[in-house]
This record gives structure tokens, sequence and C-alpha cells, in this order.
């Protein structure tokens, strides 16, 4: 079992039990949350699916390839240390993760 929690702008939060092997992306939109546009459906080609990663949370993800840290200059809103692509993030067992969407994505 894997939760992933998404907080939006406004401070809504949407608690998602995701599936493990899916994207955080993927599963924020399979859930219907909003804040993720994911224009190029995970191809790492659009930057529309930039959340920011709870620091504690951020420390235990995988690190990010080079081409996502690249991704992450053409954001929307502007980067910060804890930003990750949501795409690139994928579920796995026992994952308790929380993501905040910023407040726009295009
Ligand atoms: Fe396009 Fe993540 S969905 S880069």
């Amino acid at each position: 079992m894997a939760t992933i929690h998404y907080t939006d702008a406004e401070g809504t939060t949407t608690d998602v039990e995701a599936t493990v092997g899916d994207s955080v992306m993927e599963t924020a939109v399979r859930n219907g949350v909003p804040g993720i546009v994911a224009e190029c459906g995970g191809s790492l080609s659009c930057a529309t699916c930039h959340v920011f990663v709870r620091a504690d949370d951020f420390e235990a993800l995988p690190a990010m390839e080079e081409m996502e840290d690249e991704m992450l200059y053409g954001t929307a809103v502007d980067r910060e240390d804890t930003s990750r692509l949501s795409c690139q993030v994928r579920v796995t067992e026992g994952m308790d993760l929380h993501v905040t969407t910023p407040e726009t994505q295009i």
C-alpha cells in the first residue's frame, strides 16, 4: 500500500491510495487530482507535472536523472530545492509521499 498526499497552492489536500509502479503524475491524473497538467503524458518533455516535495520525503526519493534536472528549469513556477517532475517519481510499496502543486503549470 502507498499513499500520496497532494496539496494545492491554496492548501487543500487530497489523499490518494496509489498503485505501486505508477508515477506520482499518473496517480494524480487517474484520480482527478487538480494541479497537475501532464501535457506530454509522462515523456519528460513538458514540465507541467511539477511538484514540490516535502523536504524529508524528498531526501528519501531516488535521485533525479540529468534530463529531469534540466527540464525543471522550464517550469511555469520557478523550481525550488525540493522540486521534482511527478511523472519521473515512481510509487513504491509503503510510500507515504507529500507533494504540493504550484499555483500554475502553464
Ligand atoms: Fe510532461 Fe512530466 S508529464 S514532463
